[in-house]
Formats: C-alpha cells, structure tokens, sequence
C-alpha cells in the first residue's frame, strides 16, 4: 500500500525515521508491500515546504543537517504552520514527531486531532497526547475509522505496547514494572562507581543523555507519563499524571547507594502499575531492587519492562529506550503495522 505521508516535527526522531526510510526504501516494498511518498514537513523551527507530488527525503535531511531551513526547498510551497500544513496536504498519514508537553499535551494533541479528524493515520513518539487524552483520541480514531499508534512513546524502538497488545494478546495483564528513562538509570548507574549524584548528573549532560534542565528526567515526569500510558492503554485504567505517586531520584545520595550495595540490592527508578481492587494505580519511586530481579541488572541508559500475566508469571524485555534511530524504528513499526492491518 502507497502511504502519503506528513512530518510534523523534524527533530531526531523524525530524522532518525528518514534516514530508515531512505536506507530501507526497497526492501519495504518487496519484503511488505509498504511504499511511501513524503508530501509536507512542517517544524516550527527548521521551516516547512508541501508538495503534493512528493518530495525528496534525501534532499530534506540534506538541508536540515546542514543547519538550513527546510523553506529553502524549492519547488514547493514553503512557509506553512503544522495545521496549514494537515489542511492542505493531500495525506494519508502523520508522523507526529514534536515536543512532548505534559501541561496540555500541545502543539501535538491539536496536530493529532485534526489528523484523525481529515481521515488520517497517525504515529507518533510524543508522550504529551497520548498521556493526557489516550481516550479521547483512542475513540476519534474507531469513530474515524483510523489508526493511531504509539509504539515509541514508552521505550522507543523497544517493545512495549505492542508486545502487549499483539505478541501477548488473549492473556490479562495483572503488573507491570519497568525501568522507563534512560537518563536516571544511568545517573543511577554512575553513581554505584562512586560518584556522586551532580558528577553524575554532570556526565550524563556531558554525553548528551541528560538535557541541559534535566527536571523531566530526575524529577521523573518523564517515567510518569510512560507509565500512564502503560496503565490505560495496557490494563485499561484511567490513571491521570496528577495521580501518579511519584518521587524522582535527586535526594538519592552515595551513601544510599552503597547502603543498598550491602543488603546485596541496586536503587533503581522503578515504574510500577498495579491492579488494586478494581482500578489501576500506578507510581514511579526509587526502590531498593534485589539483585534476583532482572530490573536490577539493566544498566546505564538501557531501559526494560516486566509484564506480570494471569497466563504467564514474569515476562521481560530490556533494550534502548532513546535515540534517533530506535524512535525512528518505533515509527516505522507503526507504520508497518497499519500496512499490515489495512491488507487485511
Ligand atoms: N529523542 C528520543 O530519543 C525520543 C525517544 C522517544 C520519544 N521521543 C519523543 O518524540 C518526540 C520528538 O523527539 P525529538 O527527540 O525528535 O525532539 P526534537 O529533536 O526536539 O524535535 C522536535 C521537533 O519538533 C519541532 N516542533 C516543536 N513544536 C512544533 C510545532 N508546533 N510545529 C512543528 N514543529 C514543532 C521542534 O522545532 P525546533 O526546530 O524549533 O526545535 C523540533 O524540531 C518528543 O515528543 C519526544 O518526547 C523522543
């Protein structure tokens, strides 16, 4: 099947999605039946330009890594906003790639919204939409006969969502736990070597893992809204950001952690959702983690999840949880995905 397809947000993870599309390019036709025509890219900073008859991937990434604006393409209308962009573009997907934001979920719920509403499918790495208004917009895209997926907003290119939904259908999810930022864990990790939590921090901004305001991550909103997606969309809750009990890893101090190293544990930022009666709860807290427990053993910026069944005890999958490419890679599970599903 021919995707038409728009970019909304062209930062790494959009970039890091080009860069597989043009690699595997042919190998996605022969091997799936999946073509592709890019027809608009719209970011707020790097520029935008539409052409309905497509658009040169190659030449797109071309411009952007050479710090120009994407206004500079020719040939094509350039200048539009992102929902200008959905209004004019003759598309049948959005890649939904911008800035997370936990206040309101925007520029991203607008942009997926009006996608779903013009009859597009979407997929998107961007956690705001998803954690604040998976319902609403779980019920526009059935209404619209659409598919919204999501793969990447939890542990990017590794499996999350889609190993529940999917590879684990037909079993009842009773738990799940995991280690859901890349950045505290390897904060975290740092500091077991005997560092203390600002040399680690300070390292980790060093090597890009950590931001320059590092509060999503150490104050662990970040594992927050990974975890409200885990718990609506994997065991069907209705568990809000506000109500997530949820403490970050800035207080954690060496001594802590050699403490733990004694009682043979590992502090980790564990995020954990849980059946409790009827209704789901989930929380993300620094545990003192035995080292019997898998999650105990995954380190530096590599991120997992335990999923607990009625069918099956433990269940655990470990890999990136960031990165250009594995979001990218997310996006383009997604994407395969709905080809998938629309061959049907
Ligand atoms: N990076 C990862 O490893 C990773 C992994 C999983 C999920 N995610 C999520 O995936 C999304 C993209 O991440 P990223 O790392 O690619 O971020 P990024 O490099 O900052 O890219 C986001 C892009 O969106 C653009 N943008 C912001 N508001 C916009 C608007 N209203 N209209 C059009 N474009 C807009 C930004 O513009 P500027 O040009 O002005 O910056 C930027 O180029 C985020 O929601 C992130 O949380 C990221």
């Amino acid at each position: 099947m021919l995707f038409r397809i728009v970019f909304l947000g062209f930062g790494t993870v959009a970039q890091g999605l080009a860069r597989i599309l043009i690699q595997k390019e042919s190998l996605l036709k022969r091997t799936y039946g999946f073509e592709f025509k890019i027809v608009a890219v719209s970011d707020i900073g790097k520029g935008s330009v539409l052409n309905n008859r497509g658009l040169d991937l190659s030449r797109l990434l071309a411009i952007t890594q050479k710090r120009g604006s994407l206004d500079m393409y020719r040939g094509a209308v350039n200048g539009l906003s992102s929902l200008d962009t959905l209004r004019k573009a003759d598309a049948t997907m959005l890649v939904e790639a911008t800035w997370t934001n936990l206040k309101d979920g925007e520029p991203g719920l607008a942009h997926i919204r009006t996608a779903l509403n013009r009859g597009l499918h979407v997929v998107t790495t961007n956690k705001g939409p998803i954690a604040l208004a998976y319902e609403e917009l779980e019920a526009l895209a059935r209404k619209k006969k659409r598919h919204l997926r999501f793969e990447g907003t939890v542990m990017s290119g590794t499996p999350a969502i889609n190993l529940v939904t999917e590879t684990l259908a037909g079993s009842a999810v009773k738990s799940i736990r995991g280690i859901l930022n890349g950045t505290t864990n390897y904060i975290l990790t740092e500091m077991e070597s005997g560092k203390s939590y600002s040399d680690a921090l300070g390292r980790a901004q060093e090597l890009g893992y950590a931001e320059a305001d590092p509060t999503a991550d150490v104050e662990a909103w970040d594992p927050t809204a990974k975890i409200v997606i885990i718990s609506n969309v994997l065991m069907r809750g209705r568990v809000k950001v506000s109500q997530v009990r949820r403490e970050g890893i800035t207080k954690i101090t060496q001594t802590d952690v050699e403490s733990a190293r004694l009682e043979g544990k590992r502090i980790k930022l564990v995020a954990s959702a849980f059946r409790e009666g009827n209704e789901v709860k989930a929380q993300v807290l620094p545990e003192r983690v035995p080292t019997s427990d898998i999650l105990a053993h995954v380190s530096g910026v590599l991120n997992a999840i335990t999923v607990s069944t009625d069918v099956q005890p433990d269940i655990s999958v470990i890999g990136p949880g960031a990165g250009g490419d594995s979001a990218g890679y997310a996006l383009l599970s997604d994407m395969l995905a709905i080809n998938r599903a629309l061959g049907d």
